[in-house]
């Protein structure tokens, strides 16, 4: 049969020349299509994808109103950047940093920043913790060749990011089986002169719990006092951030703690924006390294900034100040409760199947549900994965945990604002029937399980 040509005419009236046609994608296209022909092609093309809707691997923020929604389309021209021709935004991004200033309890007057995402807001934390070493050092006549960051295995890849890209040693405190987030007694045998400073999560990708903050503190005061090295503590609270402060206000992990001199949140996880905003806060304004930041005269106006990038959308700061306006402490409270409400009925109906356990539900934990096989089943957690996204599209990843807890295998379902009763109920049926199937046709295929998500989300 021969191929089949629809004329330009055609395609111009009826439809879209892509219908049959392969669409650009390896050399720079030579003439352009109608607008309405690209809109289908791009659209056509991640309809393929997975529905956010049905992603509990992703921290990040899959809804939003729609007047922040309208927010959003109306400043995506508005570069964020142009203080000078858009001071009220300027100001804005300072409301937000005074306010997550407040909300992490600072003592006082301080400073920080709006980022992409925490992965910016830690490169610039950690950068600042290396360089007030550094002058430390200096003042007191000592090397400044070798410096060292302390963390758990727990982190996200970021921190070893940091440490590779800006040339510090990372020393990492392995985890074991049953042991998913780090305290006092890991950090201790690490810390000497060289130490930039002792980073803890709050809300680890992995099982959402939280390093023992208080316990790390407490350590680092003590080594204040007793060999007078001032090690600051920095807290990636890239989850946590937002979610402690509502759901656990008299536990603290913030500025209520002397060594905790900066933190990072992530805007766009349960700050509840869409990416990519994050932010970077300092206990005062002494603990920002005054080189990392630059004196910039643009566009007729001397700025002070501490960025790794510059142009960037206005529309995510203004979300965010939407958000934090809108819902106040109460608003935010009331999400994370309920989240955290259908978090513990998931964790029930998980556990009454006989099959799984859940992993720290009585812990301080992000509103998700972490948990595993408990027996001897003919499948394991990564085919239950695959079965249920092919049985149902849900996205629920399983993984293994890093080093030396290697060898568990969790998964973990996001438990967000949209995940409703109604979708709480549905995934825990879906979960027992894909169990089902999986006991029936004995565990996935090789070639299923080569195409299985192996990472933990972010
Ligand atoms: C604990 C933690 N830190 C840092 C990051 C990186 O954050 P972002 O994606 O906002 O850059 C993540 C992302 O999942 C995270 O969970």
């Amino acid at each position: 049969m021969t191929s089949y040509v629809p004329s330009d005419a055609d395609a111009a009236l009826f439809g879209n020349r892509f219908a049959t046609a392969e669409v650009p994608s390896t050399t720079f296209p030579t003439s352009g299509m109608s607008p309405t022909d690209a809109l289908r092609l791009v659209g056509e093309d991640i309809a393929l994808e997975g529905d956010p809707a049905r992603n509990l691997a992703t921290f990040v923020t899959t809804w939003m109103e729609p007047q922040a929604q309208r927010i959003i389309a109306e400043n995506l021209h508005r570069n964020f950047i142009d203080h000078a021709e858009y001071p009220r935004t300027a100001e804005i991004e300072q409301r937000c940093i005074r306010m997550l200033a407040d909300l992490f309890n600072a003592p006082g007057e301080t400073t920080g920043a709006r980022t992409q995402g925490s992965s910016e807001a830690i490169m610039l934390g950690a950068l600042s913790l290396k360089w007030n070493w550094r002058t430390r050092q200096a003042a007191a006549g000592k090397s400044t060749d070798r410096p060292n960051l302390v963390f758990g295995g727990d982190v996200h890849v970021v921190w070893e990011k940091f440490c590779r890209y800006f040339d510090v040693e990372p020393r990492i405190v392995p985890l074991s089986p049953g042991k998913y987030t780090i305290g006092p007694d890991d950090v201790a045998p690490h810390v000497d002169e060289n130490t930039i400073g002792v980073a803890a999560v709050l809300g680890t990708t992995f099982t959402g719990h939280k390093d023992d903050v208080v316990g790390i503190n407490d350590l680092l005061v003590r080594i204040k006092k007793e060999r007078g090295l001032d090690v600051p503590l920095h807290v990636d609270g890239a989850s946590g951030g937002f979610v402690w402060p509502f759901l656990y206000p008299d536990s603290p992990w913030d500025f209520r703690l002397e060594q905790v001199r900066s933190i990072n949140v992530s805007g766009h996880k349960f700050g509840l924006v869409y990416p990519g905003i994050g932010w970077l806060i300092f206990r005062e304004k002494s603990d920002l390294a005054p080189d990392l930041v630059f004196e910039e005269n643009y566009l007729g106006k001397t700025d002070a900034t501490f960025t790794l990038n510059f142009s960037t959308g206005s529309s995510m700061v203004l979300a965010q100040y939407y958000n934090l306006v809108r819902y106040g402490r109460d608003g935010y409270t009331y999400i994370m409760k309920n989240m955290q409400e259908n978090a513990r009925v998931l964790a029930d109906k998980l556990e009454a199947m006989g099959r799984f356990e859940i992993i720290g539900r009585e812990e301080e934990q992000l509103p998700l549900v972490a948990f595993r096989l408990s027996g001897d089943e003919n499948f394991n957690e990564f085919d239950i994965a695959w079965q249920l996204s092919a049985e149902r599209g849900w996205m629920v990843p399983a993984y293994t945990l890093p080093p030396n807890a290697q060898d568990v295998t969790i998964m973990r379902a996001l438990v967000k604002e949209t995940m409703s009763r109604e979708h709480v109920d549905t995934l825990a049926h879906d979960i027992e029937d894909a169990c089902a199937t999986l006991t029936r046709k004995g565990g996935a295929h090789p070639s299923e399980r080569a195409k299985i998500v192996t990472g933990p989300g972010h």
